[in-house]
């Protein structure tokens, strides 16, 4: 009975445990152990084919085509058992890629890509559609060398056909542009100084015109470069929606504010850069100031400003910058601390060949380091300081005024000295007279035409008269030291012919005065001074010649004072005459050096116009009269008994009421001392 039971039992459990007997398994189900499971169909190789995705389900399963296929019978689910292939779908003929992209259909997708000459604004080779890509065209053509000013150094020409050769290959990237770009500027800037305005104003249009290519095809969402000459900082948005809101751009000396929908401009083109081009310690010299006096103008002449910052380029993908809705500002730091008035402007190039100007910009903010400048459109940027404003000082003004007085009125003394004094007339007599004359004269003109500015002509004439006096001063000094190296050299007829002293005295200045005026007329004679123009290196037309006597008299000098220490030795030395020719050559040697002196002085005067410099030079320019009266004459002690003897001639002869007898004994007495003299003083 109980083996009854335990069988009764086992059917029970296995009823419980729901084991289907094996002949009873639907379909899509196979046995396993004894039981019936579901079948994975999609275990077997290909059973959908290729292209598509099987999908299990409990005793069945079914078919998918994989994304960019469609079924042939046109059922999204499908039987493999229909004979159903999964087709790739053009998509090509639906999805439009956009304006200069082309749409390329692969197995199972697409892609879009730009037409050759165009790039992507997102800088993929391949897009989807949905993705916002703009092709925008790449306009090397821009970089055509025939689009700057004419006159430009072949080597910019050069950068340019470079940079146009790169921007034209293949899959080309805005840091290799850059490099390109860097590099070349960097052998320009070292090599060709910056003398022309049409140089400058090219150099600044192949920047701004490479700048905006180089931000299209910057693979990287930033740049920052930085070169011995020059520094650029790029910013790039690259999103489907045009960016907004401020943005900064700092080099070492420039800050850049502005914002992106400054950058971006009426259309987004899918980018947008931004650039803040610095020129590092860029040498702009004095260029030209406009001949006719249009000063109604907003262009800022050179001769009054002085450039106290960096230079530095802004470019903007947005083609039309000429009125920015929104200004930009700038914050430069300046070159060195500000005192006086401060300028922003930006290099017009439209103003005869390029100038500075103040035209939409002006100064926000200034203090002593730095400016901040707002400008309403885009360009080379830079701050001037007010120059020149030491002709105000009017100490100086009194220096000048007090001091040239009083040395016209020591160089007409010695003037009178030398003509009529007849004890002393020697060669070296007449040297010192017309050294005299001319440094009268130069003085004289100095003091009253330095500062005639209105008429341009009469300026030039005194800028001549100067230069030619000048140099006549220097050429007098030069002569006296080939007279006393004559003196103790060529011991032998030491008398000058007088036609000889007056070609090299006056024909030699002469000559280079009209040379100077035949290569460039305009050189004499700026706004400011009736002087010498600094541009172009014309003041060297001065300076040239005054090295060279300077170098020649020196020359002269060591010779003569080796020869004369020689002689001091020898054996049988003159000692009177020696010492005489002694105290001679170390007063031509100090007034050389005292005019040398006031020269390098007066470089800066006329350039820079530090006040210590101008006082330097104001100073010893007026007291060099002073100095040759003290030297040539209160130091001989032969002028000084001519003086003596003719103011006690004058009070004798005032007390005796103009005596007859006494100006007889006076003129006797004189000229026994003028043949007494002869000898020595014709050593
Ligand atoms: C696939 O075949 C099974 C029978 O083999 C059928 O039941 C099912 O409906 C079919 N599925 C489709 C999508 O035709
Ligand atoms: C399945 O495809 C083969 C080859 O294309 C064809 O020969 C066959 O007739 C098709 N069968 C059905 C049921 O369509
Ligand atoms: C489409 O893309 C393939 C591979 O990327 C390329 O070989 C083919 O030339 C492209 N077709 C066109 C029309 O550009
Ligand atoms: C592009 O589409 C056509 C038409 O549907 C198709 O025949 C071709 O195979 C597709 N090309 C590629 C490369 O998939
Ligand atoms: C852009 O930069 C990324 C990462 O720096 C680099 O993988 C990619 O190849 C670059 N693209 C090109 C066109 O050089
Ligand atoms: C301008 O730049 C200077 C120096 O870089 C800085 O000290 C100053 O704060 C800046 N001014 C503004 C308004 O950003
Ligand atoms: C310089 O600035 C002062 C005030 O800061 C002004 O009065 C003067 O006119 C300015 N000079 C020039 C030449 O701009
Ligand atoms: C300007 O800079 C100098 C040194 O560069 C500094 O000593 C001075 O304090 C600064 N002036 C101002 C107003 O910041």
């Amino acid at each position: 009975m109980w083996r009854l039971y335990l069988l009764f039992l086992g059917f029970l459990l296995a009823g419980l445990n729901n084991v289907t007997p094996a002949e009873t398994c639907g379909e899509g189900y196979g046995t396993s152990q004894g039981k019936c499971v579901d079948i994975n169909e999609c275990l077997e190789d290909n059973e959908c084919g290729p292209n598509a995705y099987c999908s299990n389900t409990l005793g069945s399963y079914y078919c998918t085509c994989k994304p960019g296929f469609v079924s042939s019978i046109g059922q999204e689910k499908f039987n493999a058992s229909y004979n159903v292939t999964c087709n790739d779908i053009n998509e090509c003929l639906d999805i439009k890629c956009g304006p200069n992209a082309y749409c390329n259909n692969t197995s199972g997708s697409y892609f879009c890509v730009c037409q050759s000459g165009f790039v992507a604004s997102n800088r993929e080779e391949k897009f989807k559609a949905n993705q916002k890509v703009k092709c925008n065209e790449l306009e090397c053509n821009r970089l055509d060398s025939g689009s700057l000013s004419e006159q430009i150094p072949v080597a910019l020409k050069q950068i340019l056909i470079e940079l146009k050769s790169t921007c034209m290959q293949k899959g080309v990237t805005g840091e290799e542009m850059l490099q390109i770009l860097l590099e070349a500027l960097e052998s320009f800037l070292s090599k060709t100084p910056l003398t022309d305005t049409k140089i400058i104003t090219a150099l600044f249009e192949v920047v701004e015109k490479a700048l905006p290519l180089v931000g299209q095809l910057l693979n990287q969402s930033s740049i920052s470069q930085s070169l011995p000459h020059t520094r650029v900082e790029m910013l790039v948005q690259r999103r489907p929606t045009a960016p907004h809101g401020p943005f900064s751009l700092s080099s070492n000396d420039v800050q850049f504010n502005s914002h992106w929908e400054t950058a971006v401009g009426n259309s987004y083109k899918g980018f947008a850069s931004a650039s803040l081009f610095q020129y590092q310690s860029l040498e702009i010299p004095h260029v030209r100031s406009s001949d006719n006096s249009d000063i109604s103008s907003t262009k800022i002449s050179a001769d009054q400003f002085k450039l106290n910052s960096e230079v530095a380029t802004i470019a903007v993908t947005n083609p039309n910058t000429m009125r920015l809705e929104r200004p930009i500002t700038l914050n430069f730091s300046h070159l060195q601390e500000a005192v006086r008035n401060i300028t922003c402007v930006f290099w017009d190039s439209a103003l005869e060949g390029g100038a500075w100007s103040t035209q939409g910009c002006s100064v926000v903010q200034s203090s002593t380091n730095y400016t901040i400048c707002s400008c309403s459109h885009l360009s080379s940027f830079a701050v001037l300081m007010a120059l020149y404003e030491l002709e105000n000082v009017f100490e100086l003004q009194l220096i000048t005024w007090f001091g040239l007085s009083l040395s016209l009125i020591c160089l007409l003394i010695c003037i009178l000295t030398f003509w009529l004094v007849r004890s002393i007339q020697s060669t070296r007599t007449t040297i010192h007279l017309h050294l005299c004359i001319s440094l009268f004269i130069a003085d004289l003109i100095f003091l009253v035409g330095i500062s005639q500015t209105e008429n341009k002509v009469g300026c030039a004439v005194v800028a001549g008269l100067l230069h030619f006096f000048f140099l006549a001063v220097f050429c007098w000094m030069c002569l006296e030291g080939v007279q006393l190296f004559r003196m103790v050299v060529l011991v032998f007829n030491t008398t000058l012919s007088r036609a000889y002293l007056m070609a090299a005295g006056y024909g030699v200045p002469a000559l280079i005065v009209i040379i100077s005026a035949s290569v460039n007329y305009r050189g004499y004679g700026t706004p400011r001074y009736c002087w010498l123009n600094l541009e172009n290196n014309f003041i060297w037309s001065f300076f040239g010649p005054v090295c060279v006597i300077i170098v020649v008299n020196a020359v002269f000098f060591l010779i003569t004072v080796s020869k004369l220490a020689q002689k001091f030795n020898s054996l049988n030395p003159d000692l009177n005459s020696l010492r005489k020719i002694k105290t001679f050559t170390i007063t031509a040697i100090a007034q050389m050096c005292v005019l040398g002196t006031m020269w390098i002085f007066g470089c800066f005067q006329f350039d820079e116009g530090t006040l210590i410099m101008s006082y330097l030079f104001t100073i010893l320019n007026s007291l060099q009269g002073v100095l040759v009266f003290i030297m040539h004459c209160l130091l001989s002690k032969q002028v000084r008994d001519e003086y003596i003897r003719f103011l006690t001639c004058v009070t004798t002869r005032q007390k005796r009421s103009y005596s007859e007898f006494s100006t007889n004994q006076s003129s006797k007495s004189q000229v026994s001392k003028s043949i007494q003299n002869t000898g020595e003083s014709k050593i």
